[in-house]
Parts: structure tokens; C-alpha cells; sequence
């Protein structure tokens, strides 16, 4: 039975090793006035961005470059709007991890408007984007966030009022996607691992997402069997370029089912942690997802609420264990304990080791939205989740 879905757009996606090459032609369809956002560690350092602005020289495209140190801030949105708005910008490009690809998104999106972004943010600001942009071209250089794919801009500001919030609309969706998994071989391994467990996260919440469809979960599942065979492989050695690729393919497929399936309590969490507390995305989606899915699994089994999300638990321990003859229970547990011992394995750090106290708890567990989980939980109980990851 195919149930009716939506998909939103996809950008148009260049996959594979060597395709930066393509990027200053890509760049020239837009226009002569390129915006280049990267990150701390620069990618400008690099060989393949000296043989970049060479290219973009011989093509006669003037361009700026711009730094995103950090996760970006409404702050740093105006500011890099402020700049560059008078200056006729054609398209803009980042080219780094998921704060690099958001900040370029956000500016984008408000260098037509030139009012301050936070007006304009989910939760925090009243008004509603009209969905006008500068044409966005998204080169990841990380595997995980799937920003490349999705339609929102995560900005954030910390602190006791401090929040972690999308600038959305579908028309964000980069217009170019430039998929080169070459430019992840020097990501550290534990960023690779960290990464890694966001996009494992972001399409396990979308394949069990309240509003998943028949063609979501055939990409979510794709891009998990794509983890499995490669996360391991791409933390151990991050020269192994097949790795990469499986990697760099699942983060993208990820940001695909997020954006029309989205997604559950982990990223709830990390939406109510990362507000308060400095503490990377792809650590708290690691940490947590271990305990967030037993307690999933263990709900599902002892109440009848949702025998679908029960199925799938069911269908992807089959598929993970490659076996068929355990017990229904045996691989429900299973997608719960292979989670739990990547974590382990991946030496992720539990939250306590960035000052997270009991104290700051409560507030956290009150303030979690659940997004699409297909179980609902007390404040208690999710109190008890972040409690097992101190
Ligand atoms: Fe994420």
C-alpha cells in the first residue's frame, strides 16, 4: 500500500570524488559576484582551494571569502548581511561543515531583505520569510548534518534565554548541492564520528517519524545500511575512500528525509541542550540515541500504541543483523543494543564531560519537544534518559 506523501524539492545533486572541480562553472551560471563562506580550519589553506581560485580567476568571477568560526548566531547573520548587501552578491557558497553550510544558507536567505534574522526564526521572532533568496550553492566537507539537502538554518544563541532555532522555507534548499566526499578525508575521527551518529540519528528519526512516507523510509533505510557498512570504516581509517562516500552519501540522504519526514526526541533534545550549553550537535544526537530508542522499543513493547514504529524496529534489526530467525523482541533490542555499542566503540562523550549538571536537568526535560517521535514520554522519563548519559 503507497499512503499519499509530499516530497519538497531536492537540490540539484553532484555526487562524487574530484567534483569541486565542477563548482567555479556551477558558480559563473549565476553570475560574476561570488560570496564564499568556510570554515575555522580553513579550507583556503588547502590544495584543492588553491586550484578553486585559480579557476575562479580564469573564469573572471570576482569573490569575498568569509570565516564562520563557530555555530552561527543571528549576530553573525546580520553582521555578513550588513557587509555584503550592497554589493550586488550573485550567489552564495559555503564550503565546510553544517555551521559553514547553515550561516550561508541564513545569508542567502536574508541578503534580499536586510532585517535582523532572528524576526524571522521558528519559536523567536513573528514574521514570515517570503521565501526570496540569493541562489546558494552547498559543498560539505563533513558527513553528518545533511544540510546540503535540507531547507533550514539552525542559529543559535546560548545561555539561560539562549535557543537553537531554524530560519525555514522550502525554498532554502540549496540550489546546488556538491557532494565531494574527497574534501571529508581530513575530518579528525572523532568529528567523523560525530557526524556520523547525527546522520545514523537523522535517518533513523525519519524512518520512525510520525509523518514518514513509503519513499522516506526507502532512503532512510538506504542511508542506514550505508552507516552501518561504512562509520566504523571511515573512523578507523579516514583515508578509505569508500567509506567516505558511504558516509558523505547518508548524511546527504539524511537531510532528505528530514526535511519531508522529520524528526524525533533525540533532535528534541539536542534543540534544548544546545541552546544551553555549548556542546557539539552530533555529541548530544550520539550520546542520547542509545537510551532515547531502548526506551522507545521498551514503550512500544509494553504498550500497543504504535505497532508500525513496533515493524520497523522489527525490519531494521533483520536488516542490520543480516539474520531472519531470532525472536520479534530479540530484534527490536537489537537496533537498540548495535546503537548503544557504536557508541561505545566510537568513544562518543557522555554530556557530563561538557558541565551538563543534574540541576540544569529539569529545565531541559521541560522545555524538550518531542517533534515527530512515535512515543510521547513524561518529563520524568526523559529526565531518566539524560540522567543514563551524564
Ligand atoms: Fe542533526
Amino acid at each position: 500500500m503507497v499512503n499519499d506523501f509530499v516530497l519538497n524539492r531536492v537540490p540539484r545533486i553532484l555526487f562524487g570524488n574530484g567534483k569541486l572541480s565542477a563548482l567555479p562553472g556551477l558558480v559563473k551560471a549565476f553570475g560574476d559576484n561570488l560570496l564564499i563562506l568556510t570554515g575555522r580550519k580553513s579550507f583556503l589553506k588547502s590544495k584543492q582551494a588553491d586550484e578553486l581560485i585559480d579557476a575562479l580567476k580564469s573564469k573572471k568571477i570576482n569573490f569575498s571569502t568569509e570565516p564562520v568560526p563557530h555555530e552561527p548566531s543571528p549576530r553573525m547573520i546580520d553582521d555578513l548581511v550588513r557587509k555584503y548587501s550592497g554589493k550586488a552578491i550573485s550567489v552564495v557558497v559555503s564550503i565546510g561543515g553544517g555551521s559553514v553550510l547553515d550561516a550561508g544558507k541564513a545569508v542567502s536567505a536574508m541578503l534580499p531583505l536586510g532585517e535582523p534574522v532572528k524576526e524571522y526564526l521558528e519559536g523567536v521572532g513573528t514574521r514570515k520569510h517570503p521565501g526570496a533568496k540569493i541562489p546558494f550553492i552547498a559543498v560539505p566537507t563533513t558527513a553528518g548534518t545533511g544540510s546540503e539537502t535540507t531547507g533550514n538554518s539552525v542559529l543559535s544563541e546560548t545561555g539561560p534565554e539562549g535557543f537553537k532555532r531554524s530560519l525555514r522555507h522550502e525554498n532554502f534548499i540549496p540550489d546546488i548541492a556538491l557532494v565531494d566526499p574527497e574534501l571529508t578525508l581530513s575530518c579528525t575521527s572523532m568529528q567523523t564520528a560525530i557526524s556520523g551518529m547525527d546522520a545514523f540519528s537523522q535517518l533513523l528519526e525519519s524512518f520512525l517519524s510520525t509523518r514518514c512516507s513509503k519513499l522516506t523510509d526507502a532512503l532512510a533505510l538506504e542511508g542506514i545500511l550505508h552507516v552501518r557498512n561504512s562509520l566504523k570504516k571511515a573512523v578507523s581509517n579516514g583515508n578509505d575512500p569508500e567509506a567516505r562516500a558511504g558516509m558523505s552519501y547518508a548524511s546527504m540522504l539524511s537531510g532528505i528525509t528530514i526535511t519531508n519526514a522529520g524528526l524525533g526526541l533525540v533532535h528534541g533534545f539536542a534543540s534544548s541542550i544546545g541552546g544551553r550549553k555549548d556542546i557539539p550537535h552530533g555529541v548530544i544526537c550520539g550520546t542520547l540515541m542509545g537510551v532515547v530508542n531502548r526506551a522507545i522499543i521498551e514503550r512500544l513493547l509494553k504498550e500497543d500504541t504504535n505497532p508500525a514504529a513496533l515493524e520497523k524496529y522489527i525490519r531494521l534489526g533483520k536488516l542490520l543483523s543480516g539474520t531472519e530467525e531470532r525472536s520479534d523482541v530479540d530484534y527490536a533490542f537489537y537496533v537498540a543494543n548495535t546503537i548503544e555499542s557504536l557508541v561505545e566503540e566510537l568513544k562518543i562523550p557522555s554530556l557530563g564531560n561538557y558541565g551538563l549538571t543534574e540541576e540544569e536537568i529539569t529545565a531541559i526535560a521541560r522545555s524538550t519537544d518531542h517533534k515527530n517521535n512515535p512515543v510521547v514520554f513524561t518529563t520524568e522519563e526523559l529526565k531518566d534518559m539524560l540522567v543514563k548519559r551524564l
